[in-house]
């Protein structure tokens, strides 16, 4: 059913909301003090949601997607947002959730990092079913695409030649960049396939190839990892371990780190949820020592060849897990934590307080995860500041830098 909507503010995942039969309606691809004729489905009893046909008074804050998949990609969610209303959404949204799910003041969310719109990620993954893309929204139906305008250049370059391959038994399609144009393709398969035909197709596009199968990494071509440069520190990538997608992104997210962290050089650091040992190594050279902790054996592997790259002395990372008991760690001036979207476990939040540090500086990929926690932390320390960083533009999502100090 088509009908004609004002839109009066946007909900967190950058839908306009209007009301319909004196229900809240939310509308992909609108924008607040727009008026717009939308197609509406009821999704379930009493609750609405459209799509907009038509944009009958135009936002001077709306412009052309410049994807020509965007309507249907499940991946970009915001890019009718041009970049100056995409910022403000993202900063209203963390002062929104944080003030209303832990009760912080909004004069403590300090101006967000804007990053670049187009051209950021660092990594993406192509769904392999009929044809090769990302999925639909809200579906695991894919979107073929043959191009995709957050990726980096070198990406779509290999996108472009890759996507009509013979992909039997082949299920994502994993392509990494570094900001120099180092590439790795990798392929995570459901079962035996033709190595022969993948080299002889994709070694002339990439660096290196990798297959992935069960969880295990076997490396076709090259060296099997890619290499970023990050202020004066280099860091390896490989096919398995989590690398931040926003290289630029990443480079002003651990500068604010470095900023809240305050260090002095005879003060000792805790990572926790520490990666490939990057942020332990961006604050090596401010810090008496760094000991970082990490689930994952192939991020670990490479945090020590980070450490060993970097010459580093003072880092030390091992294969353990936040969630369950950890060593005692004495006289820790600095705790770093940097979670999954689903935030710290009610263990790691125990085990942070048992540690007592004088700071923490807590980086969140989900504002909402992120307001649960600091809820539970604000009983013994002071939220101090928190600034959002946009590691993701024309998505909804948001990074947080958050400083926290003991009462
Ligand atoms: C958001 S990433 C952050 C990595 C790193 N700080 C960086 O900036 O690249 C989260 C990391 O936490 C790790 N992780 C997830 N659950 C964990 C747990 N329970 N204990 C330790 N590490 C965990 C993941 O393997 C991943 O490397």
């Amino acid at each position: 059913m088509k009908d004609e909507f004002k839109i009066y503010r946007l909900d967190n995942f950058g839908r306009g909301i209007s009301y319909y039969n004196g229900k809240v309606i939310f509308i992909e691809n609108a924008l607040d003090g727009e008026n717009i004729e939308a197609e509406v489905k009821e999704v379930k009893k009493n609750i609405y949601e459209a799509d907009t046909i038509r944009v009958i008074d135009k936002s001077p804050e709306r412009m052309e997607p410049r994807c020509p998949f965007y309507k249907n990609c499940g991946g970009c969610n915001i890019m009718h947002m041009n970049y100056p209303k995409q910022l403000r959404f993202k900063e209203e949204k963390v002062r929104y959730l944080l003030k209303k799910f832990a009760d912080i003041d909004e004069d403590k969310i300090k101006q967000i990092i804007a990053t670049t719109q187009f051209g950021y990620r660092n990594k993406i993954t192509l769904k392999v079913r009929e044809k090769v893309g990302f999925y639909k929204k809200k579906s695991y139906e894919v979107v073929p695409i043959s191009s995709c305008q957050v990726a980096l250049p070198k990406i779509n370059e290999i996108i472009n030649e890759i996507i009509n391959l013979d992909y039997k038994n082949v299920d994502e399609i994993i392509i990494k960049s570094t900001l120099a144009g180092e590439t790795m393709i990798i392929l995570k398969v459901l079962g035996d396939v033709d190595e022969e035909y993948f080299l002889t197709k994709m070694e002339h596009l990439t660096d290196n190839i990798v297959i992935i199968q069960d969880g295990i990494s076997r490396t076709i071509f090259g060296k099997g990892y890619i290499t970023e440069k990050l202020g004066d520190y280099f860091f390896k990538i490989s096919s398995l371990s989590f690398f931040q997608v926003n290289t630029d992104g990443a480079k002003k997210l651990y500068d604010k780190v470095k900023e809240y962290g305050s260090l002095q050089t005879n003060e000792r650091v805790l990572d926790l949820y520490c990666g490939t040992g990057t942020i332990g190594i961006y604050l090596s050279d401010s810090a008496k020592d760094v000991n970082g902790l990490e689930i994952n054996n192939e991020a670990v592997q490479d945090a020590q060849d980070n450490i060993a790259i970097n010459k580093v002395v003072n880092v030390k990372i091992e294969q353990k897990d936040v969630s369950k008991v950890i060593d005692k760690y004495e006289n820790i001036e600095l705790v770093v934590v940097d979670p999954p979207r689903s935030g710290l476990s009610k263990k790691a939040l125990s085990n942070i307080l048992e540690v007592n540090p004088n700071r923490i500086v807590y980086v969140s990929c989900d504002p909402a995860t992120l307001s649960r926690d600091l809820n539970i932390l604000k009983e013994n320390y002071e939220v101090k500041e928190v600034t959002p960083v946009d590691m993701f533009p024309n998505t909804y999502h948001v990074e947080c830098v958050c400083l926290l100090m003991k009462k």
